[in-house]
């Protein structure tokens, strides 16, 4: 049997089987695209390359729309063959985080949860295409994703077009991991009806009306692998002093002996704090998450987590091999949901979260920045640690107390950005300890903060600002003219350091 008789089930629809550089053919100057992909996973793997060879000789601008970064260098391939008006929601690509910070296009860091929403508002342009990764398409027209949902089905539900890659190197095994569940529109809306981690509420595809989909593309390519890198002494303390702050919970009776669903956010740090877990007297874990990184996979493999929910699988080479040629093996354990219902608050404030999520830098009153290096320049964007930090039961951000080789103090008397406000961070944790911020002032936090997570080279001089700004007041005292004086000296004399030996 051909792959286009096993993968794609509706006769019809075979009829529309194109080349890539004929789908390319179809976008449009000024269009807006919705593609599918979340964080390296289930994105395009044959239509990015023929939008840019196209762009050679036809130069055009489009507004492109995903799920979260993209893997496959498209990010990197969009910015240098300049194509992009504006890009939403997250991207994690240097190329592209050049583009954005010289001003070449436009950037919108949005809320994970809150891109589908806005097209079911209208809010955001209409998606001209929708262009979806996709195992199968079944008779009624269903589109089965691959390894990430992602804004998959917003997408589909409101583009004028949808093309299809169907990916033949992803596993036809993934069929029946997925979950579709979308929201009615707000004020029509039931409360959405997912009460455990491990509940089914919608379909195992993207359902379509088969006239929407214009073209069907062949591929055959795993998708690119994550480069997190392995756990590091500084990442194996911050993952210690975590578990012992929920230990420390547990023994109180404020959190139940499995905890309660957890998340993880994207990066190396957060990938080995949830690696810490295994070594830990935790059982019976489940996870709530968005990407569901190695470690979660070695959590299931280890036995220590029963159930994980995620919107992406983005995984190592080597893990990509284990899980993807046994995937029986996981199907019942994981479940793939669109990145509103992964992320929605409403959800998350039901189940009672613990969101782990990584910050770029933290002040002493607990304000948190994710985003923003030195308060200027794009990193990767907020992705979905907004979404579940301030509806989690217990949102931790943790973080290296310092970078660049101990230049920079992530630890500051006053964030040039703020992601996530004072009052959405309940914990801090560095490789130097943990702070529980909760039920405490401002002038409270500032001491524990110093004491607990800033590296000891920068104690003092954290100590001697905060009492400084004491003397002139305030709910939360600053010395508003010194308060970035860290950033601006790193700036222009390449060391937070500097300022302490001066
Ligand atoms: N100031 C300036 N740069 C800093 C810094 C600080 N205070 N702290 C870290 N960095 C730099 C590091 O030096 C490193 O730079 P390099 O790429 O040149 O080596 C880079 O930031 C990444 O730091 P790293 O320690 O490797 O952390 P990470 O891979 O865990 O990523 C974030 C950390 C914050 C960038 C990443 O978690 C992120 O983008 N978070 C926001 C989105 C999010 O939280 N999503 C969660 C829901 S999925």
């Amino acid at each position: 049997m051909g792959i286009e008789n096993s993968r794609i089930l509706n006769e019809d629809l075979k009829e529309r089987i194109v080349t890539a550089e004929t789908a390319a053919s179809w976008i449009g100057d000024g269009m807006t695209l919705g593609l599918s992909g979340f964080t390296k996973a289930g994105d395009l793997k044959a239509i990015p390359d023929a939008l840019v060879k196209r762009a050679e000789t036809d130069p055009f601008k489009v507004n492109v729309f995903t799920g979260a970064s993209l893997g496959s260098d498209i990010d990197r391939m969009f910015a240098e063959a300049d194509i992009i008006n504006k890009r939403l929601p997250f991207q994690a690509d240097p190329r592209m985080r050049q583009g954005i910070n010289e001003g070449s296009f436009h950037f919108v860091d949005q809320h994970l949860s809150h891109t589908s929403e806005m097209l079911r508002q209208g809010v955001l342009p209409e998606v001209d295409y929708a262009i979806l990764e996709a195992v199968s398409i079944k008779e009624d027209g269903t589109i089965i994703p691959t390894t990430s949902v992602g804004n998959s089905l917003a997408f589909a539900m409101h583009a004028e077009h949808i093309i299809v890659e169907i990916n033949e190197a992803q596993p036809g095994a993934l069929e029946g991991v997925h979950d579709l569940y979308a929201p009615a529109p707000q004020g029509q809306r039931e409360p959405i009806p997912l009460v455990s981690p491990e509940e089914r509420i919608g379909t195992e595809g993207i359902q379509v009306d088969p006239a929407k989909i214009k073209g069907i593309i062949f591929t055959n390519q795993l998708d690119s692998p994550s480069t997190v890198t392995p756990p590091d002494a500084e990442t194996r303390d911050i993952a210690g002093h975590l578990i012992d702050f929920l230990k420390e919970e547990v023994r109180l009776g404020k959190l139940p002996e499995n905890l309660v669903p957890l998340q993880s956010g994207i990066g190396s740090v957060a990938n080995a704090v949830f690696h810490g877990l295994l070594d830990s007297d935790f059982e019976h874990l489940q996870v709530y998450s968005e990407v569901l990184q190695d470690s979660v996979i070695d959590l299931l493999d280890a036995g220590k987590v029963d159930f994980a929910s995620g919107c992406s699988v983005t995984l190592s080479e080597d893990k990509m091999k284990q899980v993807f040629s046994n995937f029986e093996d996981y199907r019942d354990r994981v479940v793939l949901r669109p990145q509103e219902i992964s992320n929605h608050p409403e959800i998350i404030r039901r189940l009672g979260l613990i969101s782990i999520n990584t910050a770029v830098e933290m002040d002493i009153y607990g304000n948190v920045n994710s985003t923003h290096v030195g308060g200027t320049k794009m990193m990767n964007g907020i992705g979905g640690s907004g979404d579940f930090a301030r509806n989690s039961r217990l949102g931790i951000f943790v973080t290296k107390s310092i970078a660049k080789d101990g230049d920079i103090s992530s630890i500051v008397p006053f964030v040039p950005h703020v992601d996530h406000t004072e009052h959405d961070v309940d914990v801090i944790v560095t490789d130097q300890g943990y702070a529980d911020l909760r039920g405490l002032a401002p002038r409270e936090r500032a001491g524990l903060i110093i004491e607990r997570c800033a590296h000891p080279s920068y104690r003092e001089q954290l100590h001697d600002y905060f009492e400084a700004a004491l003397e002139r007041g305030g709910q939360t005292p600053h010395m508003l003219e010194e308060a970035l004086a860290w950033h601006r000296e790193f700036e222009t004399n390449g060391s937070m350091k500097k300022l302490v030996k001066s």
